[in-house]
C-alpha cells in the first residue's frame, strides 16, 4: 500500500502534459513585455523596444485571462537577451532569465499562480540561433566558441521561397549567430538545457521558434528531451512542405489554416474551400496530426487581421447601397469574429493572439505588438464573444471530440464536435438559410445559439432543423 501510494505521488509529481491532454485546452498567446505591467509603465511607448510588461503584472491580471475562458498561456522566451530583445528571440545566456520581465523567482511565481487556477504555461524557445549579429561569441552562454556556429552566410528571400533547406539550415536569419547542431557539444547542451528549463520552471508545453532552420533529426531529440507538448513554427503555408516537420515535434502552428481562413473570410470566398482544405490537410499530415496543430487568428509575426492594409475588401459585384448597416468596419468585425470563432472551435488547439478581444488592428511587426494594459476591458463586445465560445468549448468538451462536417456549400460551412454545432458564412451581403439533416441530435432537442441563448433557439423536428445566418454571422449551437 505504501509502495503504491509513493508510486502514485511520484507519478503526480513527474506528470507531464501530453499532446492528448493539450487538445482540450485553449491558449492565449501574449507577449510578456506587452500584456501587463506591475511598474505603472506608460501605455504609449516605442514598440521596437522594451515597454515594461512583466511577470508580476501578469500575475495580477490572471483574472482577465481566466474570465476570457483561456486555460493556457503562451509566453515570450524567458532567457536572458541582448539589448532590445523585448520579444525574447535574441538569447545571450541560456541559463539566465531576462531581468526586464522579473527574476527567476517571479517567473516561478507566475507559473505557480497559473497552475493554481489550472492555467497551463507554454514557453517560447529558440534552438536555432543566439542573439548576437557579429562574430563575437564571448557573452554567449554556453555557446561561446566560434566552432559552435555555422560559418557566416545569410538566408535570402529566395532561399525561403524555393524552400532551400540546405541554406536555411546553415545560414543566418536576420544576421543572428546560427548554432551548428552538427557540433556534438551544441546538440548535447541544447538537449540538457531544454530539459532543465521545462523542469526548473515547471512549464507544461513549449512553442519552438524557427523549426525549419534546424535539421529534422535534431528536433526528434529536442522534443523528447523537453518531455512536454511541443508545437513548432514553420512560417510557411505550403502543407506539403510542412509535412516533413510533422512527427519530429508533436504539432505545428497551423499556417495552412491561417492563410486559408484569412482568404475565405476576408475575400468572401466560397465556404466549401474549407472542405477542400480539410481533405488536402488530412491527406498530407494525416487525420491524427491535425488534432494537435495550433490554430491561430493572428500572431506577432503578421499584420493583424483588422489592419487596414488587409481588410475592408468588398467584391465588385456586391452592392451595399441597400444595406446601409453593412459598413466597412461592420464587415471587418464580422470577418474577424468568424476567423476567431473558427480557430476556437475547429479541430486543433486554439492559440488566440492577445489583443484580439479588444479588436487590436496593428500592422506589421512591431505595430502588431501593442501594449494591452490600459485596455484590459472585460466588458468589450469581442471579449464577451471569445468568452462565450471558450465556455461552450469547455462545457461540451468539444476540444477532445472529432470534427464532423455537417454542411458544406458555397455559402455555409458547418461542423459538429460532440454536441457543439458551429456554422460559418462569408456572405456578408445576405441572409443564408439551410436545412440541416445530417446532425447528431435526438428528435425534439432544443439547440440555442451561445451568443443569444434566450432568443435564438431552434428545435430538431422531423429529423432536421433550419439554420439562418445573417450577413456573415457565426452561430454556435449547443443543446439547451
Ligand atoms: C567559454 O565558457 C566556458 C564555460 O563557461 C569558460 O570556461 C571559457 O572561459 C569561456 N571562453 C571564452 C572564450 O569566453
Amino acid at each position: 500500500m505504501r509502495l503504491l501510494l509513493s508510486l502514485f505521488v511520484l507519478v503526480v509529481v513527474i506528470h507531464c502534459k501530453t499532446k492528448e491532454e493539450w487538445k482540450s485546452r485553449s491558449v492565449y498567446q501574449l507577449l510578456t513585455d506587452r500584456f501587463a505591467t506591475s511598474q505603472g509603465k506608460s501605455t504609449s511607448c516605442n514598440l521596437g523596444n522594451y515597454c515594461g510588461g512583466d511577470y508580476k503584472g501578469m500575475i495580477q491580471q490572471l483574472d482577465y485571462i481566466q474570465n476570457l475562458g483561456f486555460d493556457a498561456i503562451w509566453i515570450t522566451p524567458v532567457v536572458d537577451n541582448y539589448d532590445g530583445g523585448y520579444h525574447g528571440y535574441w538569447a545571450r545566456d541560456m541559463y539566465g532569465v531576462n531581468r526586464n520581465f522579473g527574476s527567476a523567482d517571479d517567473l516561478k511565481a507566475l507559473v505557480n499562480a497559473c497552475h493554481q487556477r489550472d492555467i497551463w504555461v507554454m514557453v517560447d524557445v529558440v534552438a536555432n540561433h543566439m542573439g548576437n549579429t557579429n562574430l563575437n561569441f564571448n557573452q554567449n552562454n554556453p555557446f561561446n566558441q566560434s566552432s559552435h556556429y555555422h560559418d557566416w552566410c545569410d538566408i535570402t528571400d529566395n532561399d525561403f521561397n524555393s524552400h532551400n533547406l540546405y541554406n536555411i539550415e546553415r545560414c543566418r536569419l536576420a544576421g543572428l549567430a546560427d548554432l551548428n547542431q552538427d557540433n556534438q557539444f551544441v546538440t548535447e547542451q541544447l538537449l540538457q538545457w531544454i530539459k532543465w528549463l521545462v523542469q526548473e520552471f515547471k512549464f507544461d508545453g513549449i512553442r519552438i521558434d524557427t523549426l525549419m532552420m534546424v535539421k529534422i533529426d535534431f528536433w526528434y531529440k529536442f522534443s523528447e528531451a523537453a518531455g512536454v507538448y511541443t508545437v513548432g513554427e514553420v512560417f510557411d503555408g505550403d502543407m506539403n512542405f510542412l509535412k516533413q516537420f510533422v512527427g519530429p515535434v508533436d504539432a505545428l502552428l497551423n499556417y495552412p489554416l491561417f492563410y486559408t481562413a484569412r482568404d475565405v473570410f476576408l475575400h468572401w470566398r466560397d465556404m466549401n474551400t474549407f472542405e477542400n482544405y480539410y481533405n488536402s490537410l488530412t491527406n498530407s499530415w494525416g487525420k491524427q496530426n491535425i488534432q494537435y496543430a495550433g490554430n491561430f487568428n493572428d500572431n506577432h509575426d503578421n499584420a493583424r487581421f483588422l489592419n487596414d492594409q488587409v481588410s475592408g475588401y468588398i467584391p465588385d459585384e456586391v452592392f451595399l447601397s441597400d444595406k446601409p448597416h453593412l459598413t466597412f468596419s461592420a464587415i471587418k468585425k464580422l470577418q474577424f469574429k468568424a476567423i476567431t470563432a473558427f480557430c476556437l472551435t475547429s479541430v486543433g488547439i486554439p492559440m488566440i493572439y492577445y489583443g484580439s478581444e479588444q479588436l487590436y488592428a496593428g500592422g506589421n511587426d512591431p505595430q502588431n505588438r501593442e501594449v494591452l494594459w490600459g485596455n484590459l476591458d472585460q466588458s468589450s463586445e469581442m471579449y464577451k464573444f471569445i468568452q462565450a465560445i471558450n465556455n461552450a468549448r469547455k462545457t461540451t468538451n468539444a476540444g477532445s471530440q472529432d470534427q464532423i462536417q455537417r454542411y458544406s456549400d458555397s455559402e455555409i460551412y458547418a461542423f459538429t464536435r460532440g454536441t457543439l454545432f458551429a456554422a460559418f458564412s462569408s456572405k456578408y451581403d445576405r441572409q443564408v438559410v439551410k436545412t440541416i439533416t445530417y446532425h447528431p441530435y435526438a428528435e425534439g432537442t432544443t439547440l440555442c445559439n451561445i451568443f443569444y441563448p434566450t432568443t435564438d433557439c431552434i428545435k430538431v423536428a422531423s429529423g432536421k432543423f433550419t439554420l439562418y445566418l445573417n450577413y456573415g454571422e457565426v452561430k454556435i449551437f449547443i443543446p439547451k
